[in-house]
């Protein structure tokens, strides 16, 4: 992700749809300063969140990947996605998902990964539980409540056979 990428995460934060769980939508210039954020978190962590693309045509289908967040004043590490909405329902944040939890275990050899989302997010939830995420507990995040999951290296190592077999 870098500053190439502006146009179609713009539009991207523009869709009232895709925004309803992430905070409502963001100016671009919220964007633009988003953004920034992201190029920064590369620079510091050498890793990130990617802009996923269809393989064939190149076209933005949505964004995700890994970053650092705080929770209740601990530092995890969050596996998150956002798609767009004409591209939802074909199995590709499950796949970015599982993709970023592989590279978190296998490259960065991270010890643990989190997910969270609003209790009505059920797509969210699904795609958690597919790659592997299990329900911890209900949070408070920026004064919403939240599902709580995690994943660590040792459970995923346990049954990473099964959930890659395709
Ligand atoms: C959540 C989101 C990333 C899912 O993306 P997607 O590419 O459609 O996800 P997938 O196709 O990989 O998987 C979705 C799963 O959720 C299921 N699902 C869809 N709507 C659901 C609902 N309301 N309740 C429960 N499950 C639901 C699908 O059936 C599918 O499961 P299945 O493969 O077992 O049938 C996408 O809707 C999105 O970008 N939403 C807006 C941003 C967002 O909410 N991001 C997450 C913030 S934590």
């Amino acid at each position: 992700m870098g500053a190439e990428d502006l146009d179609d995460l713009t539009r991207l934060h523009l869709d009232a749809r895709v925004m309803a769980t992430m905070g409502g939508v963001r100016s671009p210039a919220e964007t633009t300063e988003w953004l920034g954020r992201q190029v920064d978190h590369w620079r510091q962590h050498g890793f990130g969140l990617w802009m996923a693309r269809d393989r064939a045509t190149g076209q933005f289908v949505g964004r995700g990947g890994l970053h650092h967040v705080e929770i209740d004043g601990r530092n995890e590490i969050e596996v998150g996605y956002c798609f767009r909405a004409e591209f939802w329902g074909r199995g590709l944040a499950t796949e970015l998902a599982r993709a970023s939890v592989r590279i978190a275990f296998t490259e960065l050899r991270l010890p643990e990964l989190v997910c969270f989302t609003l209790p009505t997010n059920g797509a969210s939830q699904r795609v958690m539980q597919k790659a592997g995420f299990r329900y911890e507990r209900d949070l408070v995040y920026k004064d919403l409540p939240h599902v709580f999951y995690c994943l660590n290296a040792s459970a995923w190592q346990a049954t990473a056979g099964d959930r890659f077999a395709c």
